[in-house]
């Protein structure tokens, strides 16, 4: 259908993965056996990281009652639920920045082969090894952040850490040119969802519940976060 459209007019309307590949000459690059590997691949890359991202920021906020309450005073105050007016809400966006460094979902998602034998100090990598590049260490390292272990959205309000970061020292969604292709969408997404549920919901931990993570595609609860939502 596309190919038709360009053929005929030399353009096409809709911009999609199909249409920039058709338009740049390059379509005969992908085979059909690509479409259902592409389709996974953005399919668990788009659904699992959000949503993983969402729930442990509700688990934090049901242990940092503060926090909850400040947000929602945030949230409360503002008018506009636009997508703009939301990303300069700076306490639901210190809130997801923390939970993304303290315990982001694509913290093991970093794989790459090394394509020449390459010295790491004294280590040796040989060509053809997969080398997983685990950011939760860099996030978690004393050089680069006061108290790394602890869970402070707060840490981004002040001046510090937010002016002096140095580069590389922060990557949730990677960096280069194979990092994520829809953390701006991914942020958004959190935004719109975590506005919602805060401006709607007081939340608490089922007391019986204890968080045990498992390292799986991303960092997941082991049972279901069990959490009770009562209607503000
Ligand atoms: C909080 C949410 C997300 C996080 C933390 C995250 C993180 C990451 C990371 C660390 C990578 C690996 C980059 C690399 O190898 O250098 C990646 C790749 C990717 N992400 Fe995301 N991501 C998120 C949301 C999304 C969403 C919503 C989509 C799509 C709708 C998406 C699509 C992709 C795709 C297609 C890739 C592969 C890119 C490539 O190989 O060139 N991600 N993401």
């Amino acid at each position: 259908m596309y190919k038709k459209e360009f053929e005929q007019t030399g353009s096409i309307k809709q911009t999609c993965i199909l249409s920039l590949f058709i338009q740049n000459g390059e379509i005969d690059k992908i085979g059909i056996e690509d479409l259902p590997k592409q389709f996974l691949n953005f399919f668990l890359a788009g659904t699992e990281t959000t949503s993983n991202l969402v729930g442990m920021i509700i688990y934090y906020l049901t242990q940092i009652k503060q926090l909850q309450q400040k947000l929602q005073q945030e949230i409360d105050q503002n008018t506009d639920q636009s997508a703009l007016a939301l990303s300069n809400l700076p306490l639901l966006n210190a809130t997801i920045k923390e939970i993304l460094k303290y315990q982001g979902p694509g913290n093991s998602l970093l794989d790459r082969i090394a394509v020449q034998e390459h010295y790491l100090e004294d280590i040796k990598i040989e060509k053809g090894v997969i080398v997983n590049v685990y950011m939760k260490s860099v996030h978690r390292d004393s050089r680069f952040y006061t108290d790394p272990h602890c869970y402070n959205p707060l840490r981004w309000l002040e001046t510090k850490e937010n002016k002096y970061l140095l580069p590389f020292t922060y990557l949730p969604f990677s960096a280069r040119p194979r990092n994520c292709v829809r953390q701006h969408l991914a942020l958004i997404e959190a935004r719109i969802i975590l506005n919602s549920i805060i401006k709607n919901f007081n939340f608490e931990l089922n007391e019986g519940y204890k968080l045990i993570l498992d390292f799986k595609f991303s960092p997941q609860p082991q049972n279901p976060l069990s959490i009770y939502f009562n209607r503000r």
